[in-house]
């Protein structure tokens, strides 16, 4: 019995494999899993099973992918070739054993998981609407190394294949047999059954059609490996992200066959494996997990009750009910909180794919425009509008109505949450949960401690953000708290260059060229004009001594709001910016501009203790600003590029543009650091 395999050959002469990785929860394929495992593979060779089926010991899943952690301590190219090299020995060593091989899946598969499967004669699948099965490796800057770009290929034809790795989307098992990535589904009881017809039978094994193999030919590749690099090129620029162009170029010269397809495989995923966008990569999977895990699990919240069916309040409500909760909604009539329902309706279909699930969560959101049920919720969210009284107010009747236990949350973005609790009865169970918009697309939410919040409800809070699948970010009361302090000067740069004479195009594109998902201008249109034009006076003379609210006054003057009027810095079609196609190309002074004066804010925030450690700055500024991942945060870019040079690149903006871009002092402390 091995330490993570367990061995046994049944009466039915048919080995069988399970994977139950020790002192782990879930599967992952560590260098030890897999060193065991060959061991294991020569042991059952000798004793000439009729077959030999992988399964999973662990209820949640197969395998999910390869062990990350064990990424960090490789730093040189030639050491990750050597070992993805040693475990496609150790695939094609299964694939190429003289009996049938079956993989049971049951559950995620992921990335070297789903892999190994496909080293196997034939893969089943435990029947789920739950996307479960994918090569997600792009997502942390490498692409499969185990011969997943050679046997994706040779089971599903090219375009999937590639499309499936430059995505790193997941699939479903049904979706995977469409493709031809696996054999067939089962009920999960009735999967070890179906492996063993399998081997008696051995049906003949997948392959791509030929009409998918036809594009394998030599100059077909070339033709659609330029159209495809074109379009990543759209999304992610080849000096930030090279794993896509990887995974392209080696389709493009080996078509995903024969042995020098591996070795280039092997190769290609060393030197990317030691690029500075996949250790960043790395970096931001790490601070997705801890923020994850930031408090323990328990808990649970069965009842929400929201207040305001707003944009933001209509769209927490909708989230929740889909995340499983019962939610109540209040707003002053039944028409607002109708809309809010309908405009749920639509994430419900957009969510929730699975027969019936849609319907369930529309019966979990109800409608309670008086707010009746309040009393009987776990938490209770206000998102009503930005207005210190009309909030009070609404506490002020609240807190007579509902058990001195049941968390209070604001969503408030600007008030201080000291100045909303002073009504309050019980101001230590009152915290800020800042959500995003929109909500459905945005993962983080900054928890807010007020000056009078209890530890205790802080707890509860970050376990209820993370019960609804979002990412906390523990934050101190302050004003715009992380993600609006940082994307303050962001804007607010942006409008000052409008000013210097800059188009939109142009600035958006330098934010854009950088990495950032959407240029400032753009950016402050989706926000709202109104919304930004507030934040900037809270935020004015913290996040620069100038600003451009006199552009942001005129326009909401007009009725100009940005996106939601149609109207804004640019005009909107079916809610797409309308830009010109010709525009002067950004300067690098411009895009120092923008980028720097955030980078000098984010050191401002971790001298003032707005966030706790410098991970977690970071992790706000990629997961709610948008900062772009492949820099590992503004911190860890600030390193990498050399604290010496922003500080004298900040110094010399200053002098051109003024006080703003003085170099915070905390750059000094940070020199000493070491991420
Ligand atoms: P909104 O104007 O879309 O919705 C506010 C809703 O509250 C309206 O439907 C209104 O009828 C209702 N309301 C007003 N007084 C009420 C009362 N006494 N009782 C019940 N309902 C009442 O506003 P939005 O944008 O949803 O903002 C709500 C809160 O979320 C604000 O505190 C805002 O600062 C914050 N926020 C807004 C973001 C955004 O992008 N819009 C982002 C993050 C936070």
């Amino acid at each position: 019995m091995g330490k993570h395999w367990k061995q046994s050959v049944e009466s039915d002469g048919i080995a069988r494999l399970i994977l139950d990785k020790a002192e782990s929860s879930v599967n992952t394929l560590s260098r030890e899993v897999l060193e065991e495992l060959e061991l294991e593979l020569t042991e059952i060779a000798n004793k000439n099973p009729t077959g030999l089926i992988f399964a999973s010991g662990k209820s949640n899943g197969f395998i999910f992918g390869a062990e990350i952690k064990e990424f960090g301590q490789i730093d040189n190219a030639q050491e990750g070739t050597d070992a993805v090299l040693r475990g496609q020995a150790l695939l094609n060593q299964m694939e190429d054993l003289p009996f049938p091989t079956v993989a049971i899946i049951n559950g995620t598969a992921l990335g070297g998981g789903l892999e190994l499967a496909l080293a196997c004669n034939y893969r089943l699948a435990a029947d789920t609407h739950d996307k479960t099965l994918g090569l997600p490796e792009i997502r942390l800057g490498i692409h499969p190394g185990l011969g997943g770009t050679v046997r994706t290929v040779r089971l599903t034809g090219a375009p999937t294949a590639l499309d499936l790795m430059l995505t790193g989307r997941s699939i479903s098992p049904r979706k995977a047999m469409d493709i031809g990535l696996i054999d067939g589904i089962a009920p999960p009881e009735d999967l070890d059954q179906v492996a063993a017809t399998y081997i008696c039978n051995r049906p003949k094994q997948a392959r791509a059609p030929w009409y998918l193999r036809i594009l394998n030919i030599r100059i077909l590749r070339l033709l659609v490996a330029r159209a495809l690099e074109k379009k990543v090129a759209k999304r992610a620029p080849r000096a930030h992200y090279p794993a896509p162009y990887a995974i392209i170029n080696l389709w493009r010269q080996y078509g995903g066959r024969d042995k020098a397809a591996y070795n280039a495989e092997a190769a290609s995923f060393g030197r990317l494996l030691i690029s500075s966008s996949s250790k960043n990569l790395v970096r931001v999977f790490f601070l997705r997990e801890r923020l994850r895990n930031l408090a323990p699990r328990k808990n649970k919240v069965a009842r929400l009750h929201v207040i305001g069916a707003g944009v933001m309040g209509g769209d927490i409500a909708a989230w929740c009910a889909a995340k499983g909760l019962e939610v109540t909604l209040q707003d002053t009539t039944e028409e607002l909180v109708e809309m809010a329902l309908k405009r749920a309706n639509k994430i419900f279909s957009r969510l929730l794919r699975a027969p019936g699930e849609a319907q369930a969560a529309q019966k979990r959101l109800i409608m309670d425009a008086e707010g009746l049920q309040a009393r009987s919720a776990d938490i209770v969210i206000e998102a009503i509008v930005e207005k210190l009284d009309a909030k009070q107010n609404l506490f002020r009747n609240l807190e007579s109505n509902i058990s001195p236990d049941t968390l209070i949350a604001t969503n408030t973005s600007s008030i201080r949450l000291e100045d909303m609790a002073e009504v309050l009865e019980y101001p230590e169970r009152f915290v800020g949960l800042h959500f995003f918009n929109p909500v459905s697309r945005l993962p983080l939410v900054e928890v807010i401690k007020g000056e009078k919040s209890a530890r205790d409800s802080l707890q509860i809070a970050m376990s209820f953000v993370m019960q609804i699948g979002k990412l906390p970010l523990p934050c101190k009361s302050a004003p715009g708290f992380l993600v609006n302090r940082i994307l303050a000067p962001y804007m607010m740069e942006a409008l000052e260059a409008f000013k210097d004479g800059y188009c939109s195009e142009t600035i958006d594109a330098a934010a854009r060229n950088f990495g950032m998902p959407v240029g400032p201008v753009e950016l402050a249109d989706r926000v709202g004009l109104d919304v930004a034009l507030n934040v900037s006076t809270i935020l004015q003379g913290i996040s620069s001594g100038k600003n451009g609210s006199d552009i942001l006054r005129k326009k909401v003057d007009l009725g100009q709001f940005g996106a939601k009027t149609g109207h804004g810095f640019y005009h909107y079609k079916n809610n797409r910016a309308q830009r010109r196609k010709h525009f002067p190309t950004p300067d690098t002074q411009l895009q120092d501009r923008l980028i720097l004066g955030m980078l000098n804010q984010a050191v401002a925030c971790l001298e003032e203790s707005i966030v706790e450690e410098l991970e977690f700055l970071d992790a706000g500024a990629i997961f709610g600003a948008g900062f772009p991942p492949f820099t590992g945060g503004p911190i860890k870019y600030a390193q990498e590029m050399g604290i010496n040079k922003i500080v004298e690149r900040l110094t010399q903006l200053s002098e051109e543009f003024g006080p703003r871009f003085h170099p915070h002092p905390g750059w000094n402390r940070l020199a000493r650091l070491r991420l």
